[in-house]
This record gives C-alpha cells, sequence and structure tokens, in this order.
C-alpha cells in the first residue's frame, strides 16, 4: 500500500495540474497512467480514484488495496528502464503481437522483437500509440519519458501471396471470328427537307436544299447493309411553299419537281434493299399539307378519287408521292405519329427541341421506357439510361440521326451558324433480343461505314434523265 501511496503522490506531482485543468475523463487518466484491465481495456474504476486523489488531495478506498497494476501496464512504477514485454496471444485466426515501453516504437521494431517470420506471417491491422509517463531515477527524482505501445495483428500468409511474381508475358491476341449469330438491322434516314430556291435572275437555276450526296450516301448504307428495315424519320420533303407562314418567292412553284425527285430517291432505296420493309413517319413538314386543307379547304379533307376509293387520299402524301408504287408504308398523324421497331425501340418524328448539343435526347431519355429514336432538331445525338428491374438491368438508348438535308443556311428558316449536323443511324437487334445503335456522321458528302470512307454522289445526270427535269 505504501508503494501505492507513494507512486499516487509521485504521479500527483507530474499529472496532477493537467487533470485538474483539463478535467480530464477517467479514460484519459487511465491512459496517463497506462491502466489497463486484464482484458485490456481502460481500467475505469483505478482511473476514477485517481482522478479524484488529485482533485481532492483524499486517498479514496477504491484504491488502497486495489490489485496491483498489470506487469504490463502503463508507464508507471519501478519498471525496469529501456524493456518493452512482448506479449503475443493467440487468436481464432492468427495472433496479437504487443509491447509496451520505451524501446519498441516502430511496428518492424515489434514484429522483429516477436521474431515474426515475414514469410510465414503477414500483418493484417496494427496500431501505434504514444504517451508520457515518468520514472524515478536513482537519486529519487521523478522524470517524464516517452511511452510507446505497439500491437499487431498477424494471420497466416495466404498460398497467393506465397507465389513468386514473375514479370508478365505479353501475349498476343489472336484475331476475333465475328459470331454466326445473324442480327435484324435497320437503317435510320433523317430530314432530308428536299426542296429548291430557284434563281431570281435566272429562272433555270433551281438549287436543291437537299443535300444528294448525303442522299446518295443513304442509298449506298442500304445497298451494303441490305436491312431487314428502313425509316424515313420525317421532315422528308421541306414543303416551305405550302408553310403557315409569308416565305421568299424563290421556293414557290417547287413543290412538283420535289415530288418527283423524292420519289427518285425513295426509289433508290427500294432498288438497293428490295427486300425492305420502309416505312415513312410524317413529320411536321409534311403535315402542312393536311394543315393546310383543314384550315382553308376543309372540305377536300379525306376525298378519294370516285374510281380509286381504298386509295390515299387525293391531297396527301402517299398520293402524292406514289408510295404505295415503291412498297413504302406512311404512318401519317403527326404530332402522334410514331411506329415500333420490333416492338421494342419506339420510332417518332418528335415534337421537342431543347437548346445545346446532347439536351433533347437527354430530357426524352428520362421519362423513357423504352429506347426510342426521333428526328427533327437536325443534331446528331445518342444517350443511354440503364435502370434495374426485377427480372435485371434493362438499358435503353435514345438517338437523334442528325439530318441529311443542307447545314449551310439555305434551308428555308435556317441560317449557317444553326447547331445541325448530317448523318445516319443504324439500330441492331441481336437474336437474344438486345439492341444496340450507332450514329453515322456525314461529313462534307463522306462517311465511314465498316471502316470503308465512302463518298456520296449528286447523281445529277441521272436525276435529270429520271425525271425529265433539265433545270435541275
Ligand atoms: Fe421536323
Ligand atoms: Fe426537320
Amino acid at each position: 500500500m505504501g508503494t501505492d501511496l507513494d507512486w499516487l503522490r509521485a504521479f500527483e506531482a507530474v499529472y496532477g495540474q493537467r487533470i485538474r485543468d483539463n478535467k480530464c475523463c477517467a479514460t484519459a487518466v487511465a491512459r496517463m497512467a497506462g491502466l489497463q484491465t486484464p482484458e485490456g481495456a481502460p481500467d475505469l474504476i483505478r482511473a476514477k480514484a485517481i482522478a479524484t486523489f488529485s482533485r481532492t488531495g483524499k486517498v479514496p478506498d477504491s484504491l488502497l488495496g486495489a490489485p496491483d497494476r498489470s506487469p504490463t501496464a502503463g508507464p508507471i512504477g519501478k519498471r525496469p528502464k529501456n524493456v518493452s514485454a512482448v506479449e503475443i496471444q493467440d487468436l481464432k485466426e492468427g495472433k496479437t503481437v504487443a509491447s509496451k515501453g520505451q524501446r519498441i516504437k516502430t511496428l518492424e521494431g515489434l514484429l522483429a522483437a516477436a521474431e515474426v517470420d515475414p514469410s510465414v506471417w503477414v500483418v493484417t491491422k496494427s496500431v501505434i500509440n504514444k504517451w508520457d509517463g515518468f520514472i524515478k531515477t536513482k537519486s529519487g527524482k521523478t522524470r517524464t519519458v516517452p511511452l510507446w505501445q505497439v500491437k499487431a495483428w498477424i494471420a497466416r500468409k495466404p498460398e497467393f501471396l506465397k507465389a513468386p511474381v514473375q514479370p508478365v508475358r505479353h501475349i498476343p491476341r489472336k484475331p476475333s471470328k465475328p459470331s454466326k449469330e445473324s442480327t435484324s438491322t435497320c437503317v435510320v434516314i433523317p430530314d432530308s427537307q428536299n426542296g429548291y430556291r430557284i434563281h431570281s435572275q435566272h429562272k433555270d437555276r433551281w438549287e436543291p436544299i437537299h443535300d444528294r450526296r448525303a442522299w446518295d450516301l443513304a442509298v449506298q448504307l442500304c445497298q451494303r447493309e441490305q436491312p431487314e428495315e428502313i425509316i424515313l424519320l420525317g421532315d422528308m420533303l421541306d414543303l416551305a411553299p405550302v408553310g403557315r407562314w409569308p416565305i421568299d418567292n424563290s421556293v414557290m412553284g417547287t413543290t412538283y419537281t420535289t415530288m418527283h425527285e423524292l420519289h427518285w430517291w425513295i426509289g433508290q432505296l427500294r432498288q438497293a434493299a428490295p427486300s425492305a420493309r420502309i416505312r415513312y413517319l410524317e413529320g411536321n413538314h409534311e403535315h402542312r399539307i393536311r394543315r393546310q386543307l383543314l384550315d382553308n379547304m376543309r372540305e377536300m379533307s379525306g376525298l378519294r378519287p370516285v374510281t380509286d376509293p381504298d386509295g390515299p387520299e387525293l391531297v396527301s402524301i402517299p398520293r402524292l408521292l406514289g408510295l404505295k408504287d415503291l412498297d413504302v408504308e406512311y404512318i401519317g398523324g403527326y404530332p402522334g405519329a410514331e411506329t415500333w421497331l420490333w416492338s421494342k425501340v419506339r420510332v417518332l418524328h418528335g415534337s421537342t427541341a431543347k437548346r445545346g448539343s446532347g439536351a433533347t435526347v437527354g430530357s426524352l431519355i428520362k421519362d423513357a421506357n423504352a429506347s426510342l429514336i426521333m428526328g427533327h432538331i437536325h443534331r446528331l445525338e445518342l444517350c443511354g439510361k440503364t435502370v434495374t428491374t426485377a427480372q435485371g438491368q434493362a438499358t435503353y438508348y435514345a438517338m437523334s440521326p442528325g439530318c441529311i438535308c443542307r447545314i449551310d443556311g439555305v434551308v428555308p428558316g435556317s441560317d449557317p451558324k444553326r447547331n445541325w449536323q448530317q448523318g445516319l443511324g443504324i439500330v441492331r437487334r441481336t437474336k437474344r433480343g438486345k439492341i444496340l445503335m450507332s450514329l453515322l456522321p456525314i461529313a462534307h458528302g463522306e462517311m465511314v461505314h465498316n471502316g470503308d470512307l465512302l463518298s456520296g454522289s449528286s447523281r445529277i445526270e441521272d436525276i435529270r434523265k429520271a425525271t425529265g427535269h433539265k433545270w435541275l
């Protein structure tokens, strides 16, 4: 007891003021005193008693007669100088190695002192703590010394860590063989805005507002792909003379020739892919004819020739373009006109246009619960959305394949600074029903398809010959 009292007074001389000033908690006092229970936790009972002594000067009963401090606990008392006891305990998986004292300050030092064989053991966790302890010198004075607790959890090294490391060997990849699994393909042809402007002085000079080289690339693509499906995404006619707003005279009188040339181009698609199903979606520009009828000649709307009561309406795009002769299905009813590809991809011309590249498909995909393709914005945009359902993950895509009209400002209502791009779209469905979409940008009449650079031709001589319109 006497020894404990001496120790307590010595402790009070060094730490008492700090305990009082900082109102140290029992855990902090236990740490200063190096007191631990046999289980390794801070010995709070004795720490509280020490704190009471520091604050009141009275020796609490709980301290007197208390069991001796653990031999490894703390820096206090007459411990041999510069000696750290290394304790090793077995765990269910591995061991702990721990030391306290002045000598061992690092993990490496601890492992060396415990003679841990690094070829057999691996450290999974470690802690290092430092605090001030104090000891009595030979002359009976007390001085503070830094003390360290170093503890490591070690486990037997797994086999893969024992395996020798070998340099990486670079093995060349064998050329891959394309899967024999067949895919269904659809070529998507967006807004061509077919039409002309007639020169104000030279009435025999007609400038197309559609891009014939881009049209020719669409034909070449259909020839190369032999798709099951071709979709004309709407606004294949500009119909500026039929618009609601006043227009300049340069477009007047061009509609008939426009129909002729567009019929020829669609005929080229039919020849390029004879077995393809071709669908033509109504866009807001085709819708101009129906709207004019409803606004100004309602009685004409829905009329059919008496000799062909089951055919298309008299004044309608399918009839004017002769789509039946080309075996092309027309899907009218803009803005509600839409169709589905393989029951998986919603296809529509669209009426939404957001400012900025990527903004429109980005906005449409937010609420989409299927993949979709749209035209109308004349911009190349493609994005995806992956959702988690009860059946697992599903990814939807939204694509706008741009346009094949001219983008240099010649299209009525546009200017050369418009953010438009030319392109075509390809959609594929794998045998297992997966949908894959890709954009094929067109730049200055050129496009890359399957690694080949393709050049578009205006086909002007062919068009003149085929339509008889020599002024084109
Ligand atoms: Fe449009
Ligand atoms: Fe358009």
